[in-house]
């Protein structure tokens, strides 16, 4: 992994690509390449890091082609360096591949090519790939063909492009559990893992599907399954702005996307409230509805930040809809032989919709004939597509590797799903419209606490320097604590742990003494009491406390620090206020450490390997 692009056309293909990899720089990367096959050119240029060094040596050399492909890689198999960059070719550098996924029997398929004479320079599974489709290419000669040869004896998985001097008309493209679209152009197409990469390009895209393999050339395309089987693909047409996908005047897409709350948590409700029947109204699950209520275990499957979601998912449908809940890691869920029932719901929720362990518990949640749902925000990626049905959480782009308004939507979301399932229950029509009302008032909320940002950040100021971390909060603000540490080591590279506030007892309050920050999420409810012993017994022992209070409270400020302060809700939507400045707590101390904020080390936007 971690980014594809592509061009066929009439066009300088060099631009395309480089301007398609800096679109892609977001997903994290390591090293960067691009292949062009023309009338003069046939070669690959690579280098260890940044986009921006590709590109001067590139232009230093005053290429120009028709047909290129570019690959942003994130090391897998082998250091990241020039020789395992992407892309990778046979020995003649007539053909080139990127590859995005992992080949799993690279071992025993390269012995077997070394035993048929061919050498290898990098340690990579992808230059397994370029020698295995040489040889079928020198058997069969079409290289349509010597892909799908060459696929049929992989195992893994591969989002993948291949270019060839001797057919220097097309590029050949395949997926299996890593995504690849083709974008649709005027006597020009355009491949890409993300459409990100191609929304400048065209609107116009198709989506290949696991074990489908393109043959593209500048003016039409055609797939088939990697069995010779003749598939007709749809156009989808994407419904995205460029503007989207730009920093729009702030520093960091991170900030952009916490700033962008108040609308993107608007757009996440917009048209699915129904004020005068207190509920609702979910069109990706028409038609599941009684069956979701009839359930009688709903299971949340997801990584990361979308794990905290769930978990606040957990919270809030047990409270309201009364269905028992539980939240599993993905990478877990798929591989302990979990107890999956027909009459189970599976929630899996993915702001990319391509995390691999997210994808493949999916699929095994579907094996065993669970009501599958996704809560994706990327439209038409795997994961939504995979689902029997589902939400899209319409939070916009997130470019930003830290998840940020993408966490929000999907409690928002997950908050929508409650209320139609909680008034299919015993939910009244009052406690219902009361829901709504305050889902209403949360985009004006968010934007008084994005008012606190000059705030927060004096306040990173002073804590930038810290070594460790901790966050506690109780209830619906236990998941919030561990989002606020998550984002605070990703970013920062600050060690930060999330606990339930009581926990503390039983073990981390050892490490409590004047250096260590303490954050507490204290906001007033059903457990207000509860953290306020917890914050004495901080204080008692010297802490430094950090205290995200409701806007009302003057009790608490006497007792720490520092407090952030955010307005009330009713206690199932306070994570969606309370994470607002945690969020801007990790961004001011990783900028004031001088860190790239959106591409910290060693992370990719999505995961689409195990
Ligand atoms: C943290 C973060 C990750 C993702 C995780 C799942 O800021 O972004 O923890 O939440 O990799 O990604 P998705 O939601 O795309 O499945």
């Amino acid at each position: 992994m971690c980014g594809i692009v592509g061009y066929i056309g009439d066009k300088n293909c060099v631009p395309i690509l480089i301007e398609g990899l800096k679109r892609l720089e977001y997903r994290g990367y390591d090293s960067a390449g691009i292949a062009v096959v023309g009338r003069e050119e046939c070669r690959a240029i690579k280098t260890k890091g940044k986009v921006s060094e590709l590109e001067k040596n590139v232009y230093s050399q005053n290429i120009s082609a028709n047909l290129g492909i570019g690959h942003t890689r994130w090391a897998t198999h082998g250091e990241p360096s020039v020789t395992n960059a992407h892309p990778h070719s046979n020995k003649e550098q007539t053909l080139f591949i990127i590859h995005n996924g992992i080949i799993e029997n690279y071992s025993t398929l390269k012995n077997n090519l070394i035993n048929e004479g061919y050498t290898f320079v990098s340690e990579t599974d992808t230059e397994v790939l370029a020698h295995l489709i040489d040889y079928y290419l020198k058997l069969k000669n079409n290289l349509f063909q010597a892909v799908r040869y060459a696929l049929n004896e992989v195992e893994g998985t591969y989002g993948l492009a291949v270019i060839y001097k001797g057919e220097p008309d097309k590029i050949i493209a395949a997926r299996k559990g890593s995504p690849l679209v083709i974008g649709i152009g005027k006597n020009e197409n355009f491949i890409a893992s993300d459409v990100n990469a191609l929304i400048v390009h065209t609107s116009q895209v198709v989506y290949l599907e696991d074990g489908e393999i393109a043959e593209i050339y500048k003016d039409h395309f055609h797939a088939k399954t990697i069995h010779d089987e003749e598939i007709i693909k749809e156009i989808h047409k994407v419904d995205m702005n460029v503007d989207e996908i730009t920093k729009g005047g702030y520093p960091h897409y991170m900030l952009k996307e916490i700033m962008e709350q108040p609308d993107s948590i608007f757009n996440s409700m917009r048209g699915r409230l129904l004020f005068e029947e207190g509920i609702s109204k979910l069109g990706g699950l028409q038609g599941y509805e009684d069956r979701i209520v009839r359930s009688q275990r709903i299971i949340i499957s997801a990584c990361g930040t979308s794990w905290h979601a769930g978990l606040v998912g957990e919270y809030m449908l047990e409270e309201y809809a009364g269905i028992p809940v539980e939240v599993e890691y993905a990478s877990e869920f798929r591989y302990r032989h979990p107890i999956i029932r027909p009459e189970d719901t599976v929630i899996f929720i993915s702001q990319s919709g391509e995390t691999a362990d997210t994808l493949a518990s999916l699929k095994e949640a579907k094996k065993k004939g669970a009501l599958c749902l996704g809560i994706c925000n990327v439209v038409g990626s795997s994961i939504a597509r995979e689902s029997n049905a589902g939400v899209y959480i319409h939070a916009g782009p997130e470019i930003g590797v830290a998840s940020t308004k993408a966490f929000t939507s999907q409690l928002v979301v997950l908050s929508l799903i409650t209320l139609l399932l909680a008034r299919k229950k015993n939910l009244s029509l009052i406690e219902g419209q009361n829901i709504i009302r305050e889902m209403q008032s949360l985009p004006e909320k968010v934007k008084k606490i994005l008012e606190s940002n000059d705030q927060i950040e004096k306040i990173a100021e002073e804590y930038m320097s810290c070594r460790n971390f901790l966050y506690l909060g109780r209830g619906y603000n236990f998941p919030v604590a561990l989002e606020g540490a998550l984002k605070l080591k990703e970013i920062s590279y600050i060690h930060a742990e999330g606990y339930p506030a009581a926990e503390m007892k039983h073990g981390p309050i050892a490490l409590i003494d004047e250096n260590m920050p303490v954050v507490f999420i204290a906001t007033k409810d059903a457990v207000y009491d509860k953290v306020i012993s917890n914050i004495e017994e901080v204080k008692a022992r010297k802490g430094r406390i950090l205290a995200i209070v409701n806007e009302d409270d003057d009790y608490i400020e006497k007792l720490v620090d520092h407090v952030i302060r955010v307005p009330k809700t009713i206690n199932m939507l306070q994570p969606i206020l309370s994470v607002i400045p945690l969020q801007l707590l990790a961004y001011h101390v990783a900028v004031k450490r001088g860190l790239n904020v959106d591409q910290p080390r060693n992370l990719a936007k999505s995961v689409t390997v195990e």
